[in-house]
């Protein structure tokens, strides 16, 4: 089923967004990893595996909306130099995310396209979870100082 211009762009340029997600993530995760946080480690790879299946299904819609997905791309990834730093670099990809999902769910309204604005919005809701997460251990950070909280992130 051919799909409207305006939908297929959209839709490719949220796929950028995700393969962006997805590296900056991957290498937060594995900084983690090195640094002996394994449950940060855990739960950032967790949340680069869901950006992943978004990817997936982007790619999915596009393909079937007779579109090409454009995956050569990759914008800015903003790795942090340590813990807290990182989490204020994905919350800002995250509300980014946020905000390019309502954006696209808008226009699939406009456009009539019921099945692409379902599947935007299943995956907003994912971006909301991960909003959500971060801005917990954010305040926790503030809460419990970083040090404190730093040894909430090990595991025996
Ligand atoms: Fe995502
Ligand atoms: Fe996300």
């Amino acid at each position: 089923m051919k799909g409207d211009e305006k939908i297929l762009k959209t839709l490719n340029e949220l796929l950028k967004d995700e393969l962006t997600a997805i590296v900056q993530y991957v290498v937060h995760a594995e900084m983690c990893a090195d640094w002996g946080y394994e449950r940060l480690h855990e739960a950032i790879e967790k949340r680069s595996r869901q950006e992943m299946k978004h990817a997936e299904s982007l790619i999915e819609r596009i393909i079937f909306l007779e579109g090409t997905p454009i995956v050569s791309q990759v914008g800015d990834v903003h790795v942090g130099p340590d813990v807290q730093t990182q989490l204020q670099s994905d919350l800002n990809a995250e509300m980014g995310a946020i905000q390019a999902y309502n954006k696209a769910i808008q226009l699939a309204m406009d456009l009539n396209d019921s099945v692409t604005r379902d599947l935007l919005e299943s995956i907003a809701k994912d971006e909301d979870d991960h909003i959500n997460w971060i801005e917990e251990q954010l305040a926790q950070i503030e809460q419990m100082g970083l040090p404190m909280y730093l040894t909430t992130q090990t595991k025996d």
